[in-house]
């Protein structure tokens, strides 16, 4: 993104999520030739804790190079995207992938489904008011104990339009310590925290970019009820209503 286009995105009359579907839709191919073939190491934090054929649901999976390809090589992965171009090259890049072209605030998915969620560089095209339903909404789809490892962003910052790959887009987005909080407050541990670059393969000349990546896992409530309450309860009891098993 070139710094010196950018503008302030509070224009209530701009439909920014479409300004976003729109700009990938625009920008797909050029996204998917410059985008980095190998996957990111940090992933490893990630894919280390999963079993083989484990469930992986990729948020804003882009191209599907090289996060949903990687990942499709020993597990079970669903990408979502909000551009129709976007999973159209995925489907073409990743034959052993299931791809649903969708927002992934209005998708519709199970519960309890899968075992990690991953989101690589997408969250912050999402307006920051609907972060903490997004990670609600995430929260929802992971079994107890199951992953998300997302990109996040350093500073909190008002959304702001950009240059980006030939079309405008949009960013919103708090701070890392912010996600931090909205994430334990949601039911998420937060297992480690780190930084990855900006995912370009390095022969196309990007300038440097850093992105908070942080590991979460959903509260396991199970576990977290003590062993004298499970056995004197026969009744939902408390805010988290389990019942004696
Ligand atoms: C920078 S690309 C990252 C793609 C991929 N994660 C990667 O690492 O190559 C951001 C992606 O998020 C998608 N996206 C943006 N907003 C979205 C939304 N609300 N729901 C689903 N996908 C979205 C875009 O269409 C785009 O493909």
């Amino acid at each position: 993104m070139n710094a010196d286009s950018m503008k302030p995105a509070n224009d209530p009359t701009v439909d920014y999520r479409k300004l976003v579907m729109q700009g990938y839709d625009q920008c797909a191919g050029r996204y998917g030739s410059i985008r980095r073939n190998e996957i990111e190491p940090d992933i490893n934090l990630l894919t280390d804790r999963l079993d083989e054929g484990a469930k992986i649901l990729d948020i804003g999976c882009g191209a599907g190079v090289p996060i949903a390809s990687t990942l499709a090589q020993h597990f079970e992965v669903t990408g979502v995207d909000i551009s129709r171009e976007m999973v159209h090259l995925s489907r073409k890049n990743v034959s052993d992938g299931s791809f649903i072209h969708a927002d992934i605030m209005e998708v519709d998915l199970p519960a309890d489904e899968f075992d990690a969620v991953i989101s690589f560089d997408t969250i912050f095209h999402i307006p920051k008011e609907h972060h903490r339903d997004l990670f609600q909404r995430i929260h929802h789809w992971l079994k107890n104990g199951g992953y998300l490892l997302a990109t996040v962003s350093d500073e909190n910052e008002e959304p702001y339009l950009g240059e980006f790959h030939g079309v405008t887009m949009y960013w919103s987005n708090y701070g890392l310590q912010e996600y931090i909080e909205i994430l334990s407050e949601i039911g998420f541990d937060i297992v480690q925290t780190s930084s990855i670059g900006h995912g370009y393969d390095p022969s196309h000349e990007t300038p440097e970019e850093h992105h908070p990546l942080i590991l979460a896992q959903k509260i396991d409530l199970l576990l977290q009820v003590p062993d004298d309450l499970q056995l004197q309860n026969s009744e939902p009891f408390g805010d988290i209503g389990y019942k004696k098993f």
